[in-house]
């Protein structure tokens, strides 16, 4: 007899269970028990030992991988993956529906023109296909499309072509037909991944799954999904600017602090080699409120500026809100101020932007942060050629900040003549640079500087 039971799946984190629940007992979310439809298959026979599969070896026995990587002719996309795609790999693209993972996916394959690829995707034909295609004014010879959202026939297809990359528009579209339940639901998209993930391990097919987002920001699906591929990218970026960023949240073959800039354009994604050129306005005339900050993300150093607003609170309550920036360090930033700095901003609203619509974690900005919010408040402006990197501390200390030379020479670079590092990094040779560089060890040295008073 065959086992056919139904389970109710939590449909945010995956958790599992026999009756319905109301609220999900590991996630606390409300109503996302769904019941789901369930086929086990009987059990084999006995688990007998079988010494015929998969035999132990040592690390001397074991091939490199490193040499084996296919290189992708988008640089952006190797930066971030570490150099290249592994054969065999999984990796999962993520992003907020309409941010170009479709996109990128599609100028990936169809730039690796001598190499094999299939590309199959369940939510687009293949007219559609064609039409983004010319609009990005790329074809290959070897990339074959596939419409298609059968699991079945996606792996069959893959074992005739033997791709060297495969790519799947997108996890939650496709199904497979040993489970019941519906494409997107949290049994079919783990049954499909580990599918395709032993397809890809025994073919060496390298596979990019591009993934949706639910409305809090994860990945849709369960946790297990992430765990299960070698490498979660994803793609972000506000669809207002015309900048996206692409990030790795995990990555079994190289650093995930990598980061990759793009810009959509109307004839697709062109990478952004440069970023500080593009991400400072030119300004001529001074204006109060903007401060430059030399930031570091992934290893790639970069200047952004930091744009400020600060105005008297209209309401009781003055706002605080910022796009781009964490906002409990925007507060944290501005006690800081009116505690040790004596600036007094409680009956004032603060709005605080990133240029570009990125979002940055460098502690090393909050420098510029702070010299961008008294400026506005001052209204005063900021030399524009000036350039600030440090940590603020509790006290008003500025602390030392990672790699403080690339910083130095990005500003240099781009033609800034002065910036302000923490008095406490470790020394280096300060003559190799023209740049002239200032050390301060507390934020009124740099306020008095800037500000001269
Ligand atoms: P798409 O790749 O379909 O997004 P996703 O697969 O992540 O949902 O990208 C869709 C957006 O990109 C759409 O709003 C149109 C825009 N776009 C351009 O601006 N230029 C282009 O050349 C292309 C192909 C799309
Ligand atoms: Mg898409």
């Amino acid at each position: 007899m065959s086992a056919i039971k139904s389970i109710y799946t939590c449909q945010n984190c995956g958790a599992q269970s026999p009756k319905w629940i109301g609220k999900c007992p590991s996630c606390n979310e409300w109503n996302t028990y769904v019941e789901e439809i369930v086929e086990k298959k009987q059990a084999t026979g006995k688990t007998a030992a079988r010494l015929a599969g998969n035999q132990p070896m040592t690390l001397d026995k074991i091939e490199t991988l490193q040499n084996k990587r296919i290189p992708t002719e988008i640089a952006e996309f190797n930066r971030v993956l570490g150099g290249g795609i592994v054969p065999g790999s999984l990796i999962l693209l993520g992003g907020d529906p309409g941010i170009g993972k479709s996109t990128l996916a599609l100028q990936l394959a169809l730039a690796m023109k001598d190499r094999k690829i299939l590309y199959t995707s369940g939510e687009e034909s293949l007219q559609q296909i064609k039409l983004r295609a010319e609009r990005i004014n790329t074809t290959s010879e070897n990339c074959y499309f596939l419409s298609e959202t059968s699991l079945e026939n996606i792996v069959a297809q893959t074992e005739e072509i033997q791709p060297e990359l495969l790519v799947i528009d997108s996890v939650q579209t496709i199904s497979t037909e040993l489970i019941e339940s519906s494409p997107g639901s949290v049994s079919q998209v783990r049954e499909c991944t580990s599918a395709i993930l032993k397809m890809a391990k025994k073919t060496g097919t390298a596979v990019i799954l591009i993934g949706h987002i639910t409305k809090d920001g994860s990945l849709a699906g369960p946790k297990v999904l992430e765990h299960m591929v070698d490498v979660v990218l994803q793609f972000e970026g506000d669809t207002n600017y015309l900048y996206r960023i692409l990030r790795s949240n995990k990555n079994r073959f190289g650093s995930t602090s990598e980061l990759g800039i793009f810009e959509m354009d109307s004839d697709g994604l062109h990478e952004i080699l440069n970023p500080s050129e593009h991400l400072i306005t030119k300004v001529s005339d001074h204006v109060s409120g903007t401060a430059i900050a030399g930031a570091i993300e992934g290893i790639r150093p970069f200047l952004i500026e930091i744009q400020a607003l600060v105005s008297s609170a209209v309401y009781g309550t003055p706002q605080r809100s910022t796009t781009g920036f964490d906002l409990r360090r925007l507060n944290m930033l501005l006690a800081v101020l009116e505690k040790r700095a004596g600036f007094k901003l409680v009956q004032k609203d603060v709005f605080l932007n990133i240029a570009g619509g990125l979002r940055i974690s460098d502690p090393a900005t909050d420098l510029a942060v702070i010299c961008s919010i008294l400026s506005s408040n001052l209204d005063v402006a900021v030399n524009h050629k000036y350039c600030f990197a440090g940590e603020v501390g509790l006290t008003g200390e500025i602390r030392a900040v990672s790699r403080v030379e690339q910083r130095i020479a990005e500003a240099e670079k781009l033609g800034f003549t002065r910036i302000y590092i923490p008095a406490h990094n470790k020394s280096f040779d300060q003559k190799k640079f023209r740049i002239e560089i200032i050390k301060a060890a507390r934020v009124e040295e740099v306020f008095r500087s800037i500000f001269k008073q």
